[in-house]
């Protein structure tokens, strides 16, 4: 996610604005900026790279002269990493400065309106939009230009805005991205979350949806929409700044896990338009999906793991032939592909070697690349022919939840598109899966209310030497990352196994006590993979079934069954994964291990 600082008081607020957004750097970024009124005009200064580097340009902010001033670190969501794209961003003719954090869904058709009215546009960011818009609203009023920007924007989004004919206050609005407001001696600041601004005061307002703040060296005001005076109570922060970094969460990992149904409406939400799913990130047209003769899916570890749902939901959906391949395998085996394939390559860093070296081999075979992303501008996503982000914002846990969980829904959204294209699915399939994906962050935040029952199942299992988990088909492949998952953060060896696979040798190693986790939603397999929960229950296993809500012969046959709502069956994998990331989180906190940075593992593995 992108960091907000602001400030208005007596002090000089460059240094203010640089130690606040360097409180933020956890939230990763690629890009900061500062804008601050100098007493004639707003003075931007802003740089790509580490927030040192805007600090050396503004001599530790010395060099900017102000009391009253908006900055930002950027996390790239729509434009690279650059200093034009860097926020803050002036309206046209320099009255405005504006910082974002969040998504703008319909900046597109905004940025066309304007450009028709004579803006010119100097960066690729959704934000430059807002900058603009409060140029062409205002009318002298600024209150009533907010309003009306506010009115035009769709998305998410947390701005500070500050305006040359207003020197002695800036605003702020809050929509779906976190702001807070904090209260200081006749001085004022916002922030993206309170670490920022510990140090000068802990009386904060949280504010809520569609809040607007007028804050000023004296005091601040709060509005609603309708520009009615909101009153709000003082909260009083009690955190350490190390909590604070994590929202109040122990664990980068809890507070990723819990980021999911956000990180996927705003995976989603901006794809699908009027019920139709919307790729304009991509240029395959309709004719280079029929002419693909086969689709390989690249990568590693979880990223590996949506490839398998991949391979099931694009062979279901579409019927072309899907090979999934490990990126360090790919890499090596001089693969039969051709320009008639489409290689689709999967890394929430972009940074990974083995899947970089994947994507370079298909290129070199000729293949097109279509690469499913998180980070904007990273090595991977600059290879590819065309790039798809997940907007997850930054993951900071080693241990992947909210990026593999917003891969999957591009992945989905992928597979309806090309079915589409290819007459795959009637136009009643076609309205039932864009409603089923869209209820997706939904179902995933229902799912996360209940994640004491995963508690209580992890303070069962914490101790086992090692778990098994098995399924067929999709379950299958969610079981690879149920169980890598575990392994990764708790140390236990886990082993997934298609269910079917197991009595041709493995289930020998099942004994007395040994802990199985299978995993059964999907309907037309569920009374094979029952079936294969009796063959392990019959030689001492304890078995934790995951199912769905409407499925109940799994509580006949396991000793602890996990439930999950019902919902289109290809798109299952979604809620499946939630119970085993809870279920891993916990058992690895029970067992004391470093969640966030566990033994031997890097983030992004870039070496081979
Ligand atoms: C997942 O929890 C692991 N951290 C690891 O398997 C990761 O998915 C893999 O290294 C690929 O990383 P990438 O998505 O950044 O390419």
């Amino acid at each position: 996610m992108c960091g907000i600082v602001g400030y208005i008081g007596k002090r000089s607020v460059a240094p203010i604005l640089l130690e606040g957004l360097s409180k933020l750097e956890y939230r990763g970024y690629d890009s900061a900026g500062i804008a601050v009124y100098n007493g004639s005009e707003i003075q931007v200064e802003k740089a790509k790279g580490r927030l040192a580097v805007l600090s050396e340009k503004t001599n530790g902010g010395q060099s900017v002269n102000g009391t009253v001033g908006i900055g930002h670190t950027r996390w790239a969501t729509h434009g690279e990493p650059s200093d034009v794209n860097a926020h803050p961003h002036l309206s046209q003719s320099g009255r405005f400065a504006v910082v974002h954090n969040g998504i703008i869904e319909n900046y597109i058709a905004l940025k066309k309106r304007l450009e028709s009215k004579g803006f010119e546009f100097i960066s690729e960011t959704d934000t430059e939009v807002i900058a603009h818009l409060f140029e062409y609203y205002y009318k002298g009023d600024i209150m009533e230009a907010v309003t009306k920007v506010i009115n035009r924007v769709e998305g998410s989004y947390a701005l500070g805005v500050l305006c040359v004919d207003y020197p002695d206050q800036f605003i702020a609005v809050r929509k779906a991205s976190p702001l807070i407001v904090g209260i200081g001696e006749d001085e004022n600041f916002i922030a993206s979350d309170v670490t920022a601004i510990l140090k000068y005061t802990r009386n904060i307002y949280y504010l809520e949806d569609d809040e607007i703040v007028v804050l000023k060296r004296d005091g601040v005001e709060i509005y609603n929409m309708d520009l009615e005076e909101v009153q709000k109570e003082v909260f009083t922060v009690n955190w350490d700044v190390s909590a604070a970094e994590k929202g109040g969460y122990e664990h980068f990992m809890m507070k990723e896990i819990e980021e999911q149904p956000k990180a996927l409406r705003d995976t989603i939400s901006p794809r699908i338009n009027n019920g139709k799913v919307v790729l304009d990130d991509i240029s395959l047209t309709t004719q280079d999906i029929k002419n693909i003769r086969k689709i390989y899916i690249v990568a590693c570890g979880s990223a590996y793991h949506v490839g398998v749902v991949g391979k099931y939901v694009i062979e279901k959906m579409c019927r072309i032939p899907v090979e999934v391949q490990v990126a360090s395998e790919f890499r090596y085996c001089d693969p039969i592909v051709g320009s008639k394939d489409l290689v689709i390559v999967i890394s929430q860093s972009g940074e990974t070697a083995d899947t970089l070296a994947g994507l370079k081999e298909a290129k070199n075979h000729g293949a097109r690349i279509l690469s499913i992303v998180n980070v904007v501008g990273s090595a991977i996503a600059n290879a590819s022919d065309d790039v798809i982000y997940t907007w997850a914002g930054p993951e900071i846990a080693v241990a992947t939840t909210k990026a593999y969980s917003t891969q999957l829904a591009v992945m989905y959204l992928i597979a309806l598109y090309m079915a589409d294209k290819l007459g795959m699915v009637t136009s009643g399939e076609y309205a039932r899966y864009v409603k089923d994906i869209e209820a997706l962050p939904d179902m995933v935040a229902k799912i996360l209310e209940n994640k004491d029952e995963l508690q209580y199942l992890a303070s069962k299992f914490y101790n086992c030497k090692s778990i098994f988990f098995i399924g067929r088909n999709l379950d299958y492949a969610v079981s690879l990352e149920g169980s890598l998952k575990l392994k990764e953060i708790s140390y236990i060896h886990s082993e997934a196994y298609a269910a079917g696979e197991l009595k041709h040798g493995t289930i020998s190693l099942i004994e007395e006590g040994t802990l199985v986790i299978a995993l059964a939603t999907g309907s037309e397999l569920f009374d094979k993979t029952v079936s294969n929960v009796k063959e392990v229950k019959a030689r001492g296993a304890v078995v934790m079934g995951v199912t769905t809500e409407n499925q109940d012969d799994m509580d006949t046959v396991a000793d602890y069954v996990v439930k999950v709502p019902q919902i289109n069956e290809t798109l299952l994998p979604s809620l499946t994964v939630i119970p085993l990331q809870l279920f891993g989180y916990y058992v690895a906190s029970l067992k004391g291990c470093d969640i966030d940075k566990p033994r031997n593992l890097a983030k992004s593995v870039t070496v081979e």
